[in-house]
This record gives C-alpha cells, structure tokens and sequence, in this order.
C-alpha cells in the first residue's frame, strides 16, 4: 500500500474562516419562528456543564397529538390508519413487535422470527437477502447474539415507543416552502427503528400513494432485498449505528431545514462585480473530514439518492456513516432548482474504506464534534443536486450552467451574516455533479467558485485523489486572482467557452490562453 501523496495548495486551511472564528449563537430556541420551525422538543439549551440532560418531547404530559393530514408523516401509530376492516394497523404492529420483543429478550429470537415480523408488518412478501446474509452469516457468533437479543429488543422499544418520543408527526418539507424541523437524537432513532422494520405508509413502490409520488421510500425494506456486497456493507453501517445508540442513546438535538431562494436573490451574473474567493485545494482530505465548516453533499433531487437501494458513492455513503441523515427521506419532498436541505447536527457513527463496488464498513467512528447552545453537534452538511448528464456532451449550454450556478448559489447563500453582515464561514467541497453524474470537474469547479465568491465564502475544494485538478486549479485561480477577475468576468468565459462549435481544449486551457481584457471586446 502507497500512502497517497500529501498534496494540498492554496489559501492554508487555518486561514479559512471556519466555526472557531465564528461560534455559531444561535437565537433562542423559544424565539424561533413557530410557522416556518417546527420543534418536536421543548425548547432547550445545552449546557456544557450539564452534558447528560437531554431535552424532552413537546406535549409529552398531553399523550400522543394524532395528526393524520396532508403536511405532516403519516405514522405508523396513527389510530386513523387502519386496515379495511377499521382496524388501526398499530395494534397488528404492537402486538408483533411486542412479541418480537419478548423473544430478544428471552434470547429466543430467530433471523426467520425477525423476518417474519419485517413480513407482517410492511405487509409484503420481499426478499431480505442481504439482511440475512449480514445477520447469519457475517455477523461472528457474538455480534449475532448481542444484535438479536439486545440491539434488537431496543430497536423494538424504539418503534413501540413511536408515539411517546415522537408526541406530533413530523411535518413534511414541501416543496418551494422554507422551513426547518428539529428534533432530539431520541426521536430520530425512533423514526428510524420504525424505517427498520418497514412501518410507515404509503411510501413502498407497491403502494405508494399520490401524496407521496415526489418523495422518497424511507422504508428499510429495499435495502434488505438482494443486491450487490456494497448494500451488505451500507447495512452494516446502519445496525452499527443501532448497536451504538443502544449502548448509549445520544442527547443531542438535529435539524432538517429546507431553503427555496426567493427570485429576488437570484444573482445576475452577468453583471456580478464579486471578487474571487480564497481557495484551499486539497487531494488528502475528504469533505466528512473537514471540521467547522458548511460541508457538501453531492446530492440527488431526491434526497440521499440510492442510499436505501444500491448506489454507494459520496451522498449515500455519508447517510451511510451518519445515518441519522436518513430521516431526511422521510420528511423531504424532492428539491426544485432554487432549493437546498441542510442537514445540522447529524452524528457520525462509523468509519469506511474503499468507494462505490469496494465499499466496506470499516468499525467504529467516536465523533467528537463540539455542540452549539441548541445541542446540535456543529456539523453543517448541505444536500444540493448537481444536473445528472446521461450524455457528457450536452453540458455545455448556458441553460444547464445558469441552472448550476442557482443551485450552487442556493446553497451557498450566506443566510446568518446577511442578517449579521459578517464574513461567513468556508464551505468544503468537491467533484460535486462529476461522478455518477457525469459532469465536467473543470466547469464545475468554475460554477462553484462563482457561487461561493457572490455568497462571499471561502471555498475548500477536497479533489479526492485527484492530484492533476488541485494543481490546475490552483493555476487557473491564481491567474483570475492576478488579473483581478470578478465573478461576472468567469460568466463570459463559460458563455464563449461554450459557444465555440467544437471544443479542442479543455475550459481551464480555454482561461489560461484568454486574458480576461480580451473578453471584453
Ligand atoms: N470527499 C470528496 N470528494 C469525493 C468524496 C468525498 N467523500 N466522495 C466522492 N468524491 P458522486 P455526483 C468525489 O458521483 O456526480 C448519488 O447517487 C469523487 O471524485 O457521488 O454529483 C446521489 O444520490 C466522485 O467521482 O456525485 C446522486 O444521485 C465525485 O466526488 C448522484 O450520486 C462525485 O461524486 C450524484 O452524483
């Protein structure tokens, strides 16, 4: 094994304007605004000094607040969700798990008991292939007992509980709406026991109502169905992170917010006069590894993408390994151009090694990221969606750039400062759109420097192993930066870029052969 070589260039790290120079201060949490931030806790302070407190449900003396309506997750423990006879499924769902329970308890459970109770309760007949294949195969004998008696019963507890950690069902994050939902680690994992075992309604493929058409199925089901080793491993990331919480249940709080940028944000780009930002180029680092600063996630419309069917790349990897991220399927309709999700606060549980085909879980992962005054670990990671190209070939035309560079902007958008008027913190990321979707990395590295530089944010640009990028890069940046380039300056050079009929040369040997006074006859 070589060790990759240590190549990083650019503004240095420790110059990038990240949390420390900037402690998050979030307003009270009893002064967020009802109407656009719902709370499923109390509101709450974390105290350092108290670090075991954890905050409470709301409503939690007045019992669970059945809300059965189109803007909130229909849940599983609804009394209005019933079978055709009026019969609320609930009690089929209490009485399996309660007696899937007993059985963990007693160390009587069976895989084909689990099975049986996955069957019952989601109501179909699936495969669960690759389930099994973990528990009664890969699992060593220890590892099985203690998931099968122990992580089992809790995950159990958690789903039965539903309705006492969780008082009010989440509302849904609706399409061209801001607004953000929060909650305690707990409740997320009680979210997730009942995605473990397939509960909630309407969202499988073989049912799946109109209600739900633009979202995704937060059911764990199709992960248990056959599939590649990959899905085996995301498998395992993910009762890992149930292992862990059973140890000991996180007290922290998380955040889901859903931004749409109002029209008259858009920037005009032609006309942009921002200077450039600072940039630091990396090729040994990976964005998950890049603390205090507003991380990326190279997402799909619909958020985390494969991760509960067979894609393995960056998104679905880090729900993988954070996997509390996951709850984002179940609350996010899909995202519109003008529109990004921010997942705050979200642990992360495991570590990995290899990509894609080669991806393995690789043990556990201690996250030691300090919290805010709300009790969310300062994790800032932004969900934004690149265009996917099925043909390379068809990405030069103004129309698919101005529609990355609002998405880039979107998700830029320095929302705390402009209030504060500030400087803001950097942003870490990559190949965003370069991967699976198939994106020029020279374009989408120009798109993106023009979004952080009109937001005003440094840019950290993690080129996973790609040694010829943070080098070129580099070259083109200090070449803009010594010709004092503007953003509206990189807008005419991706117009004529992309005018020319045939392009012989790359966009990054396209700059460097055009001064930028020539641009402007
Ligand atoms: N840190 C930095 N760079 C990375 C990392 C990392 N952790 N992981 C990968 N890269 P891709 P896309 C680099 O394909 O093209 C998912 O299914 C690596 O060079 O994940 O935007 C989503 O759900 C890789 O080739 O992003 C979407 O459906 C490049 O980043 C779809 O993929 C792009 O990673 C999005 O595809």
């Amino acid at each position: 094994y070589v060790m990759p070589e240590k190549v990083s260039k650019g503004t240095p790290l420790e110059d990038i304007i990240n949390k420390y120079d900037q402690p998050p201060n979030n307003e009270d949490m009893e002064r967020v605004d009802k109407n656009s931030h719902a709370l499923m806790i109390l509101p709450f302070k974390f105290d350092l000094s108290l670090p075991n407190v954890e905050p409470g449900p709301i409503n939690y003396e007045m019992g669970y607040f059945d809300r059965w309506e189109n803007n909130y997750v229909r849940m599983p423990c609804s009394l209005y969700y019933t079978l055709k006879n009026n019969q609320p499924v609930w009690f089929t769902i209490r009485e399996e798990l309660g007696q899937l329970k007993k059985r963990c308890d007693a160390k009587l459970a069976t895989f084909k008991d689990l099975q049986a109770t996955i069957m019952r309760c989601a109501g179909n007949n699936y495969d669960t292939y690759c389930l099994e294949l973990l528990i009664t195969r890969i699992y060593v004998p220890e590892e099985r007992i203690h998931f099968m008696s122990t992580v089992l019963s809790n995950i159990c507890d958690l789903a039965l509980n539903v309705n006492t950690f969780c008082s009010r069902s989440p509302p849904l994050l609706l399409a061209g709406k801001n607004h953000s939902v929060t909650m305690s680690q707990r409740q997320a994992a009680s979210l997730l026991a009942c995605a473990f075992f397939s509960l909630f309604p309407y969202r499988s493929q073989h049912e799946q109502t109109r209600e739900y058409k633009n979202f995704q199925d937060p059911n764990f089901l199709q992960l248990y169905q056959y599939g590649p080793s990959q899905k085996i491993e995301k498998l395992r990331c993910i009762l890992h992170y149930f292992q862990r919480i059973t140890q000991r249940m996180p007290n922290g709080v998380i955040t889901f917010q859903r931004f749409s940028l109002p029209e008259s944000e858009h920037p005009k780009w032609p006309k942009s006069k921002a200077p450039l930002s600072p940039v630091h180029l990396t090729m040994n680092q990976k964005i998950e590894d890049i603390d205090c600063v507003l991380q990326v996630d190279f997402a799909n419309r619909y958020i985390g993408g494969g991760v509960l069917g067979a894609g393995c790349v960056q998104e679905e990897i880090r729900f993988c390994i954070c996997p509390e991220m996951l709850v984002s399927l179940l609350i996010c309709e899909k995202m519109e151009p003008n529109e990004c999700i921010f997942l705050i606060g979200c642990e992360r549980y495991a570590s990995y090694e290899g990509y894609a085909d080669s991806f393995q879980f690789g043990g556990n992962y201690k996250d030691n990221t300090p919290k805010d005054n709300w009790g969310r670990k300062w994790c800032h990671v932004v969900a934004m969606d690149a265009i996917r190209f099925p043909d390379q070939r068809s990405q030069y035309n103004m129309k698919y750039i101005d529609r990355d560079l609002l998405k880039a902007y979107t998700s830029f958008y320095p929302q705390e400062t402009k209030k504060k008027g500030n400087a803001c913190f950097g942003i870490a990321t990559g190949s965003w759109g370069c991967g699976v979707f198939n994106g020029d990395r020279q374009v989408k590295a120009i798109i993106q420097l023009m979004a952080a530089s009109a937001a005003g944010r440094p840019l950290i640009y993690a080129s996973y192993l790609d040694k010829k990028l943070v080098n070129s890069f580099f070259e083109v940046h200090q070449y803009l930066l010594d010709q004092k380039a503007e953003v509206r300056d990189l807008y005419r050079y991706l117009e004529r870029y992309c005018g020319q009929p045939g392009r012989s040369e790359s966009l990054f040997e396209y700059i460097l052969r055009k001064p930028i006074s020539s641009l402007k006859s």
